[in-house]
């Protein structure tokens, strides 16, 4: 299986874990904006230092700091089985980025997967999170426990709460979606990209919707 696509939808919703699955099985690559940022505030570098404040707060980063990170990511990358992008594009602008990048890589997307469930749904997906703070290994206290619980099944590292999935910021990262992510709906719908995705199904039920649609519809 090969795909250039696009995992759009609200936090929590699924994505990270959902394109993991497809890493694991197609051999296909994540590009995680929210991960390569997590990294950058981790090292303290320039972006990093830029970012952080933003991260926190529940806000988008700025477009111009993300766009050129994802710009150099795609176009220094080898991509022969496609990848999927985690968290980009997130607003218009973006959008309106990738489609430059696209052409400068001289490949089609083959779609923009959007995942949907109700905001409950969400809400218990986030607060039941556990994330390894050293692999990046994200677990569920009840969906996708861990075996031994609070320690990371592949590093053996004790799992935390990611810092912006306090109530407080998750109720603001899902305004900053409806406002400024929601849009992309719209927009890929028009160009005739957009597949929906019941993401309230159990992970493997969501990668069959997703393989379904890969075999039979995408050209
Ligand atoms: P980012 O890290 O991308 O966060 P997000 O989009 O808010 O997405 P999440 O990682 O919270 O959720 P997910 O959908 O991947 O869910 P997961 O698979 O973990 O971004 C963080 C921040 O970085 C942003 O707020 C922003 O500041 C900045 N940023 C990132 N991208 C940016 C951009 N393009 N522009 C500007 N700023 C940007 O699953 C959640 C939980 O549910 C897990 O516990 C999992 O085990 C469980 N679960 C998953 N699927 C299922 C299922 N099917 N059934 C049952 N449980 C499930």
């Amino acid at each position: 299986m090969k795909m250039y696509a696009v995992f759009l939808g609200p936090p929590g919703v699924g994505k990270g874990t959902i394109a993991g699955r497809f890493k694991e099985k197609y051999d296909i690559p994540t590009i995680v904006v929210g991960d390569i940022l997590r990294k950058h505030v981790a090292e303290q570098t320039e972006l990093g230092l830029k970012a952080k404040q933003y991260m926190e707060a529940g806000d988008l980063v700025p477009d111009e700091i993300i766009n050129n990170m994802v710009r150099d990511v795609i176009l220094s990358g080898e991509w022969e089985n496609g990848f999927i992008l985690d968290g980009f594009p997130r607003s218009l602008p973006q959008a309106e980025a990738l489609e430059d990048i696209m052409k400068e890589l001289n490949k089609p997307l083959t779609g923009v997967f959007f995942f949907e469930a109700p905001e409950d749904v969400i809400i218990e997906r986030i607060s039941g999170r556990l994330i390894c703070p050293k692999c990046g290994a994200v677990y569920h206290i009840k969906n996708l426990p861990p075996k031994k619980p609070g320690i990371c099944d592949k590093c053996g590292t004790k799992l935390i709460q990611r810092p912006d999935d306090k109530p407080e910021t998750v109720k603001r990262r899902l305004a900053v979606y409806r406002e400024a992510t929601a849009p992309l709906v719209d927009y890929y719908e028009k160009k005739g990209l957009l597949y929906r995705i019941d993401a309230t199904q159990g992970i493997d039920q969501v990668v069959s919707q997703i393989e379904s649609i890969v075999n039979s519809r995408v050209k």
